[in-house]
């Protein structure tokens, strides 16, 4: 049992909140993925797990137990800060084996867990060689290798990627997956990348400004946004979000962005107030002749198979993920046409997601 969890916790520098009342369960065996743009309390809330930051209020249990109060080293848990930071002139098997030396384990043991982590990281071809003329993919699983051998309770992560080329990245998301897949160990890995996010989670956290906004699998927080800073962080291209006419009365089906009416799904929530948001997100608008919103074509960017049809519209910039056998060029006049199951729409004062009657659980609830 390795479960973390996260009860009302909540970090304060002198007056500034870094981390407010977080409640999140990770659960035995997840990778779970704190995502957020930089300053949003990512790091805080990873170095209040690992007991290097003590929090303002509230209460880490680590298997049940409540480790608040528990020293770092006394929590069984790896933080990798870096995947880097090697002793450069000792070989691979050193450099593995350290972590148990400084732990006074026996030497049998130390030899067999070695060959453990080589297997499983298929290194064994490198015990030998000194660390410092290794490539950095090799390196890298040389480090995890470090990290994994103590067989702690869980995984904390900061960004170990963030120094790295672009090619070289998706790699080590690639490996670091696998590795996942067949240590099992409960991961916490902090990004500020949605796509790296997307890419690894089992389950993505968003935060802002300090706050927990979601936590859900990719596909939740990617279909179902439950705010609006969600819906136009994760993405690429991010959600469209057009302004509609409030107010609107629970199980309304349509909204109406520009003097259009916009079928969309039957509203369980209402909106009292006139600040509504419609969110479509690129794929889900097509360009056709019935379209009710109409536009003028800014620009097209090829993106291979796909292109995204950049449109100005009377409710604002507007960006479609189209076939790019769809021939449009700047200047024409086109319609769009919504996917009408695939919309949200938004309270823009409180920037909550309405929900809907068909999806149970969407958006705040
Ligand atoms: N020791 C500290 N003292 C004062 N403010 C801090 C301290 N550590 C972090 N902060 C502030 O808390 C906020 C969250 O920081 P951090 O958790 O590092 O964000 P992230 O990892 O998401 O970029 C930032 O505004 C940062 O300046
Ligand atoms: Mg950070």
């Amino acid at each position: 049992m390795s479960e973390i969890r996260l009860e009302n916790l909540h970090k304060a520098f002198d007056d500034f909140v870094a981390v407010r009342d977080a409640n999140l369960t990770i659960a035995e065996g997840q990778f779970f993925v704190l995502l957020g743009p930089s300053g949003c309390g990512k790091t805080t809330t990873l170095r209040m797990i690992a007991g290097l930051e003590i929090p303002t209020s509230g209460r880490i249990l680590l298997a049940g137990e409540d480790v608040t109060n528990r020293r770092a080293a006394a929590r069984d848990i790896a933080f990798v800060f870096q995947l880097f930071a090697l002793y450069p002139h000792m070989n691979v098997r050193r450099n593995l084996a350290f972590p148990l030396i400084s732990q006074g384990v026996p030497r049998a043991e130390i030899r067999t867990r070695v060959a453990e982590v080589a297997r499983l990281l298929r290194i064994e071809h490198l015990l030998a060689l000194p660390v410092r003329g290794l490539t950095g993919g090799d390196r890298q699983r040389v480090a995890l290798g470090r990290a994994i051998i103590r067989r702690p309770k869980a995984f904390l992560m900061d960004e170990p990627l963030g120094a790295l080329d672009a090619e070289f990245r998706e790699l080590m998301c690639e490996e670091l997956r696998l590795l996942h897949d067949r240590v099992g160990a409960t991961t916490v890995y902090v990004t500020h990348d949605q796509v790296e996010a997307m890419a690894m989670a089992d389950v993505i956290a968003v935060m802002n400004q300090g706050e927990v906004l979601q936590a859900g699998p990719p596909s939740e927080v990617y279909n179902r946004p439950a705010t609006l800073f969600v819906a136009d962080f994760i993405g690429s291209p991010a959600m469209n979000l057009l302004p509609a006419m409030g107010p609107l009365a629970p199980g309304a089906d349509h909204a109406r962005v520009s003097g259009a009416e916009i079928a969309i799904p039957r509203l369980r929530d209402g909106l009292a107030h006139e600040e509504a948001v419609l969110g479509a997100r690129p794929e889900h608008i097509t360009l056709s002749d019935n379209g009710l919103l109409r536009g003028h074509v800014f620009g097209v960017e090829y993106t291979g198979v796909r292109q995204i049809v950049v449109v100005d519209t009377p409710a604002g910039r507007v960006r479609v993920r189209s076939p790019n056998t769809v021939r449009v060029s700047a200047g024409e006049t086109v319609g769009l046409e919504f996917s009408k199951d695939a919309l949200m729409l938004f309270d823009r004062r409180s920037e909550r997601a309405l929900r809907s009657e068909q999806v149970q659980g969407a958006g705040n609830g």
